[in-house]
């Protein structure tokens, strides 16, 4: 019988039926295995519109039962995703990154499990880079983030400024603080901000600039970076996701690529090695 890497997902929402459609393909040597949702009739709808062969069940069974966990839910599921990945010895991906901004010492904690927690480039490029330059150092990485203004609306930012962004006729820089504030003033913005904080000098150092900009109608993120390897400027123009518009279809198509990696190196590496990581 074939090899597959068995993946529990956690989290049936936009970015688990991404993923399915991904699997269903035929090239990545994966297979759901186990579905957790804190709302249990998204678990059974994705099972039912992928037709998959994969146990319901809570969220410390649906992580023992599998080779590999995938966090696609909420900020509120990394702590428990995590504690059960390092009491059950599974690696994981987490999507949900201000779950990530939260639990800093957990990651610590798992590193020295050697637990692997991978952590998406998500909707933004260029991390390679700043990860790299990271070897001799960084003394600036600065986010840019350029959205139409409508795409700020019920930011928690914009609420309590009462900042009407109707009135925006041309690009506004509408706050500057670091990954920290950022997260907490524009959340639905946080994911981009944590990434790069990840890879770069963490989330106090990193700057995080939001414009709205009324000429365009993408959502880009830019990064500029400076530091003894000299400076670099990236910018990403998201198109959002095929059936989600809130969301950008390169942070599904990030967490696809972070997937194929994981199935390719278990069947190439794991399945084969005398001192495989043991089940549950
Ligand atoms: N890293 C990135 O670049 C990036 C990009 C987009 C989205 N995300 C994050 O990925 C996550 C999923 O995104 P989505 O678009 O699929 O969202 P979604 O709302 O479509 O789906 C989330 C699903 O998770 C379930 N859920 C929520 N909290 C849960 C919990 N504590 N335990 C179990 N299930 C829970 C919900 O019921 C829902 O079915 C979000 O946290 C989002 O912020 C990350």
């Amino acid at each position: 019988m074939e090899s597959k890497l068995r993946v529990a997902l956690i989290g049936c929402g936009n970015i688990g039926a991404d993923i399915c459609i991904a699997i269903q393909k035929g090239t990545i040597p994966a297979e759901i295995v186990s579905l957790h949702d804190i709302d249990e009739s998204k678990a059974t709808l994705l099972k039912k519109t992928f037709k998959l062969d994969a146990e319901i069940c809570n969220l410390e069974e649906a992580i023992s039962n599998s080779d590999f966990v995938i966090e696609c839910a909420s900020a509120s599921a990394v702590e428990g995703v995590i504690k059960n990945c390092i009491k059950y010895r599974k690696d994981c991906l987490i999507m949900s990154l201000s779950g990530i901004l939260e639990n800093y010492d957990l990651l610590q904690e798992a590193r020295s499990n050697h637990i692997r927690i991978k952590i998406p480039s998500g909707a933004i490029c260029g991390l390679d880079g700043v990860r790299s330059a990271m070897e001799a150092g960084l003394h600036t990485v600065i986010l840019t983030t350029r959205k139409p203004p409508q795409a700020l609306a019920g930011a928690p930012y914009v609420l309590e400024n009462n900042i009407d962004l109707s009135n925006i006729t041309e690009p506004t820089l509408l706050f500057e603080g670091n990954a920290i504030e950022a997260a907490k003033a524009f959340p639905a913005n946080v994911n981009v901000a944590v990434a790069l904080s990840y890879y770069g000098i963490g989330p106090k150092e990193t700057k995080v600039r939001i414009v709205a900009d009324p000429r365009t109608s993408q959502n880009t993120h830019e990064i500029y970076a400076e530091g003894a390897f000299g400076s670099l400027h990236t910018v990403t123009v998201n198109l959002p996701s095929p059936r989600n518009i809130k969301s950008s279809y390169l942070a599904s198509l990030s967490a696809i690529a972070e997937l194929r990696q994981m199935a390719e190196d278990y069947i190439n590496y794991c399945m084969y090695c005398p001192i495989k990581r043991s089940g549950n």
